[in-house]
C-alpha cells in the first residue's frame, strides 16, 4: 500500500448553507464562461458534484492553466517544507495537489470542497490527508491559528466564495503563514461581490494583519483570460 493510502481521510459532515449567505450573482453578457451560466451558488455547486466524473478531461481539453500556477506558487512558499500543514480551500478534484506534488512528496494536505461529486474524486488520489465536504464562509468550524498555508485556486466569480471566506482564510492561518488565491482577473474587476477584495486587502495591510507579498497577472488562466495569483502572509 503506498504511504498516502495509509493517511487518515475523512470528510467531514456538510455545514448546512444558509439561504441568506449565497451569493447569487448572475454572469454578465459577453462572459465566455458558458459552463454554468446565470447559477446561483447552490446550483453550481451541484453543477459541479454532478459532473465531477468529467471535470478534468474537460478543464484540460479547456487548457485551465490556473492549478499549475497555483501550484508553482504553493512549492515556492512551502520552500520544502514537506509537513507544512495546508489546506486546499475549494479542492474540486484536487488538480493543484496532484500538480504540486510533481514538485516534491508534501504530505499533510487537507482539501475542502461544497461539492461532494469533486471531493470523491479528490479522495481517490490518496493525496490529502483529510477533505472536508462543506461550504466554505466565515465560520467553518475549523481551528484558527492551524495552518501554515491555505491556498485556493479557480474559486472566485459567480457563485463561488464570497469575501468574507477571505476572512476565514485569515483566521484559519498561523501567524507567519501564507494565504494563496490563484483567480481569473475578470472575476476581481467586474463582480460586485469582489471589487472591494482589493481595497479590503489593503485595509489589512495598513492595519497589521497582513503583509500583501504579491498581486501578479499573467497569461492564460485559461487561454486568452489572464489570471492574477494574490499571496499575503499574516503578520
Ligand atoms: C473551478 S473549480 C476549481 C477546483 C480546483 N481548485 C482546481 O483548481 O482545479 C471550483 C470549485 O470550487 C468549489 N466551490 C465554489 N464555491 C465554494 C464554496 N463557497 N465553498 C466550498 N467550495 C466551493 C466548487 O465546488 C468547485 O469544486
Amino acid at each position: 500500500m503506498a504511504a498516502c493510502d495509509r493517511r487518515k481521510r475523512t470528510m467531514a459532515d456538510p455545514v448546512a448553507p444558509t439561504v441568506a449567505f449565497w451569493h447569487q450573482v448572475q454572469v454578465p453578457d459577453g462572459d465566455s464562461d458558458t459552463s454554468s451560466q446565470g447559477l446561483n451558488t447552490a446550483e453550481k455547486i451541484e453543477y459541479y458534484s454532478v459532473h465531477a466524473e468529467e471535470y478534468d478531461s474537460e478543464q484540460a481539453e479547456a487548457q485551465f492553466g490556473g492549478p499549475l500556477k497555483a501550484a508553482e506558487a504553493l512549492h515556492k512558499y512551502l520552500n520544502g517544507r514537506l509537513d507544512a500543514r495546508v489546506l486546499d480551500v475549494a479542492a474540486g478534484t484536487g488538480e493543484v495537489v496532484k500538480l504540486v506534488r510533481r514538485f516534491a512528496d508534501y504530505n499533510n494536505i487537507d482539501g475542502l470542497d461544497a461539492a461532494k461529486g469533486m471531493l470523491e474524486v479528490a479522495q481517490q488520489s490518496g493525496l490529502y490527508k483529510e477533505l472536508f465536504h462543506m461550504l466554505f464562509t466565515i465560520n467553518t468550524g475549523l481551528p484558527h491559528d492551524s495552518y501554515d498555508v491555505v491556498i485556493s485556486c479557480g474559486a472566485i466569480g459567480p457563485g463561488h466564495i464570497t469575501l468574507d471566506g477571505f476572512q476565514e482564510m485569515l483566521n484559519l492561518l498561523k501567524s507567519g503563514g501564507y494565504v494563496i488565491i490563484v483567480v481569473r482577473r475578470l472575476y476581481t474587476l467586474e463582480y460586485p461581490g469582489y471589487k472591494e477584495l482589493s481595497p479590503m486587502l489593503n485595509q489589512w495591510e495598513s492595519e497589521g494583519k497582513i503583509k500583501l507579498l504579491e498581486q501578479s497577472i499573467f497569461a492564460d488562466f485559461y487561454p486568452g483570460y489572464e489570471g492574477l495569483t494574490i499571496v499575503f502572509k499574516k503578520l
